[in-house]
């Protein structure tokens, strides 16, 4: 996505495959650099970084999707940066009366300093970011979710260290945070292997994309065959905002269900992740997710790491 509207050195945070290798890099290590300042002052939550590096920013939060993580840890990050949030529900605003997201978009560029966006559309974030003249970020679309996943990276670079060269596995459906992690295998040059049924399968294009830019990404039917010697496997919710004809989709993802058994085909000291909301009982049991090698509450937490570090390379920081 261009950034023609933007003055330099104002970024928008559309998706991972946007990103250059050191782009990505550089927002995991800064994520890890600005968590230690903020555990080591012990301000404990109410933490302000001492430089206040986005003293005076406002960002404008449009969720036209519910939210637990990504509106707490965006609106506590820009307030231990410095600035200011405004939080918008998508139907409160005349965007959700018809107002076009282009109008929108030049409206809020009036007002604010960025703009967040979780959006039913993709394109809808396109249209965002092609008519915004601040930086707009994906906060959660239908094909994919950026900022989750460079607070995964961050996760499992704690317990394990560098991820470049370590198999991670996925399995259940191919969504939106499927996709974001396809794009970082590759910019983090990770082995990728996805368990997915034929149904709910990553798209054709993205698994295209990883074999044209030099990515291990792996596509099987056999959840199994994903987690052999795996050091980290992933699912997410079997039924996400939106969905329908739950009852198929339950059925059909069912062989894809993380549990002790698929845990103990990987590596002994396999993490498992998960971006939450979850459903015990569906595509994780609780004797997994509430287990030793899981690692979801740090993986929760470091949303607020990794939305400052994508905030401040936002702005050029
Ligand atoms: N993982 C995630 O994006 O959580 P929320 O839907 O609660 O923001």
């Amino acid at each position: 996505m261009s950034n023609f509207n933007l003055k330099k050195p104002y970024r928008h945070f559309l998706d991972l495959a946007t990103l250059t290798r050191g782009e990505a890099r550089d927002i995991i290590d800064k994520a890890r650099a600005l968590k230690i300042i903020a555990t080591e002052t012990g301000h404990g939550k109410g933490f302000i970084h001492p430089d206040r590096p986005l003293a005076d920013k406002s960002l404008a939060m449009i969720f036209e999707k519910p939210s637990t993580r990504t509106r707490v840890s965006f609106e506590m990050s820009i307030h231990q940066l410095g600035g200011k949030a405004i939080v918008l529900q998508g139907n409160d605003m005349q965007l959700g009366r018809g107002e076009t997201v282009a109008d929108t978009a030049h409206v809020l560029s009036g007002f604010v300093d960025a703009v967040m966006l979780r959006a039913d559309s993709h394109d809808s974030l396109l249209d965002m970011a092609a008519h915004a003249t601040v930086p707009v970020i994906n906060a959660l679309t239908d094909y994919s979710h950026p900022c989750q996943i460079m607070a995964d990276v961050l996760t499992f670079e704690e317990y394990r260290g560098p991820i470049t060269g370590k198999k991670i596995a996925w399995s259940g459906d191919g969504n939106n945070v499927a996709v974001s992690w396809i794009h970082a295998a590759v910019l983090f040059d990770c082995e990728l292997t996805l368990a997915c049924p034929k149904e709910f399968c990553p798209p054709t294009q993205v698994m295209e994309w990883a074999a044209n830019n030099g990515g291990k990404v792996t596509l099987t039917h056999d959840p199994a065959q994903a987690v052999e010697g795996a050091d980290c496997i992933i699912t997410d919710t079997w039924i996400s905002m939106g969905d329908s004809d739950i009852d198929a989709r339950i059925a059909i993802l069912a062989p894809y269900q993380v549990n002790r058994k698929l845990m103990d085909l990987s590596n002994r000291d396999s993490l498992f992740m998960h971006c939450l909301p979850a459903h015990r009982g569906e595509e994780v049991t609780g004797e997994v997710i509430d287990g030793p090698r899981s690692v979801i509450w740090d993986e929760a937490e470091n949303r607020l790491h990794a939305q400052k570090s994508i905030l401040i390379w936002c702005f050029g920081k």
